[in-house]
């Protein structure tokens, strides 16, 4: 297996080389109104979180149940205070738009029912503050943040009452802030929402059954990961319906939905790694995608998750299938995919059991922290999403390098990484992909949803033992403002930039 492995490696690299002739580029080889800009989520950023009226979501509850790394989203980097700051900071990096998401338990502390009005008005200052600042709002409705309130209620994404109350929500921003907003996320990564909040049980809500996870409060993991995305599409569908009929006319925005990908390779040559491979895209991007596209589940995961996957309703199947304008596609990583037979020999069914894969790294295996730079994985997602679903307007919501968040200002691996990743981009986009936009995660080192403040993704680094909490900027800060700014980008500039980081980190951004 190890020899076929490396022979793999090989062939890979190769075909890397062969294919990857973006490395040096600048944001003009990009088609015109393709938009560059970076990422966060409200728990991530906000802080301020029993401030103003706010209630706590489900990742209140988790962080506060100690499955962050002991760490909360109570203060974080207080975007909710210093928003103003940071778009100042955007404005000055040449971002052109910014993503963020909205708290629903701000905005609407029960789940439903009255509005919040400092929470309106908090995201009211922070729309117009980045449209004063020329920067294009992109805004997420959930980010694994339910209000607590609908979880307590009635069993939060596994009821079907999520459906009206997510679209009541929804409506509350489009009337509010749609004027502003021209591009909407409903829910962020659903298919990773629902493996991790329903099978393992290692992010929120937190709903497991033995033996898959431990220590779960409630949950079946055999059955909820398929009730939750299905009630996750049809409310965002009754979301984007709502939008296109009420809203699109008279706003102009554009509404979609976004999932998490992974470049997936077969580990050998074998007939059942390439199987095993296509089954794996469609447990991770035919169980979101699909639907949307083709109005249901992959026959695969039907055949395999029998009566535990919901079936849709002709009409459900009518409502889902087209109910987006874009799609949104996170990226950080490839694996590779072995077919793991023994696994249909378990009596006992999970979302993981009907995958039947055994995953592995691909690429530098001695990096234990830092993501391996495999820009072909996110020009192979690209390219996917072009063949199998007919092409359609794409947004790379996130991709980013992870460090130790108190490792470097001098951020090499994360240069290196957005360098290879935009250049991947821009070779898929060269080859007929539909991709219109791409975020970096993350604008600034975040509260991560599972290691808490022990790793950071940003351009900043915020320092969280001063109470002022200031921001520094990375190498890589100066780096993306450099390409926003219209720089072209080879290996030259990271030697350039290198050398003037310190006078750089005193000053202001070079042009
Ligand atoms: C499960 O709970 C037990 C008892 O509180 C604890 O010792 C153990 O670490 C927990 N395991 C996980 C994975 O949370
Ligand atoms: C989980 O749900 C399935 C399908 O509804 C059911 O057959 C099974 O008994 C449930 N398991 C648990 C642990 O509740
Ligand atoms: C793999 O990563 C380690 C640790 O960063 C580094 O020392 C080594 O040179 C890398 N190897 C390759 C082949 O890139
Ligand atoms: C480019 O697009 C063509 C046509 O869709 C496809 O066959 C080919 O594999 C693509 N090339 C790469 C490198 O993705
Ligand atoms: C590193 O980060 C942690 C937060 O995870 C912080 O408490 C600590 O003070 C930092 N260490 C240094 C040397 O800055």
């Amino acid at each position: 297996m190890r020899s076929l492995y490396s022979l793999q490696m090989i062939v890979m690299i190769n075909l890397a080389v062969a294919v990857l002739c973006a490395d040096k580029y600048s944001r003009s080889d990009f088609p015109p109104g393709f938009v560059f800009g970076s990422a966060t989520s409200a728990y991530q950023v906000e802080g301020a979180a029993s401030e103003d009226g706010r209630a706590p979501s489900i990742w209140d509850t988790f962080a506060h149940a100690g499955y962050a790394n002991g760490a909360t989203g109570d203060i974080t980097v207080d975007q909710y205070h210093k928003y103003q700051e940071d778009v100042h900071l955007m404005a000055e990096m040449g971002l052109d738009a910014y993503r963020f998401s909205i708290s629903w338990s701000r905005l609407i502390p029960n789940g439903r029912g009255p509005v919040n009005p400092k929470g309106l008005n908090y995201y009211n200052n922070l729309i117009n503050e980045l449209i004063s600042h020329g920067i294009q709002p992109h805004v997420t409705l959930h980010n694994f943040d339910l209000p607590q309130a609908l979880e307590d209620e009635y069993g939060g994404w596994i009821n079907r009452r999520i459906v009206n109350d997510f679209t009541t929500y929804a409506e509350v921003c489009f009337q509010e802030f749609g004027d502003r907003v021209p591009y909407w996320t409903t829910v962020n990564e659903p298919d990773v929402f629902a493996v991790g909040g329903y099978d393992g049980g290692i992010t929120p809500p937190r709903h497991c059954s033995p033996p898959f996870g431990v220590n779960c409060t409630r949950g079946n993991s055999s059955s909820e990961p398929y009730i939750a995305v299905h009630n996750i599409l049809l409310a965002h569908a009754s979301a984007a319906r709502l939008y296109k009929k009420k809203y699109q006319g008279k706003q102009h925005g554009f509404i979609g939905i976004s999932i998490y990908t992974t470049g997936n390779f077969p580990l050998t040559n074998s007939v059942e790694d390439a199987i095993a491979t296509q089954r794996a895209n469609d447990f991770f991007v035919g169980w979101i995608v699909n639907p949307l596209v083709f109005g249901d589940y992959p026959d695969t995961m039907k055949k395999i998750a029998g009566s535990r996957i919901p079936t849709f309703t002709n009409h459900e199947s009518e409502l889902v299938r087209g109910s987006f304008d874009f799609l949104g596609v996170i990226h950080y990583s490839s694996y590779y995919v072995e077919d793991d037979p023994g696994s249909w020999e378990l009596k006992q069914r999970d979302y993981n059991t009907d995958l039947a894969v055994k995953i592995s790294n691909v690429g530098n295996a001695s990096l234990t922290y830092e993501l391996p730079i495999l820009p072909w994985g996110l020009q192979a997602v690209l390219e996917y999403f072009k063949q199998v679903y007919e092409n359609p307007p794409i947004y790379i919501l996130e991709n980013g390098q992870r460090n130790r968040r108190n490792s470097t200002m001098e951020d090499t691996s994360r240069v290196n990484y957005l360098h290879a990743y935009i250049g991947s981009v821009l070779d898929a986009v060269r080859n007929g992909s539909n991709a219109r936009g791409y975020f970096a995660w993350s604008f600034l080192d975040v509260f991560e949803l599972l290691d808490g403040y022990e790793s950071g993704y940003g351009f900043y680094y915020v320092d969280l033992d001063d109470p002022d909490l200031k921001r520094y900027p990375k190498l890589s800060a100066h780096w993306y403002s450099h390409f926003l700014k219209g720089g072209s980008i080879s290996s030259d500039v990271l030697i350039k930039l290198k050398q003037n980081f310190f006078a750089l980190s005193q000053g202001h951004f070079s042009q």
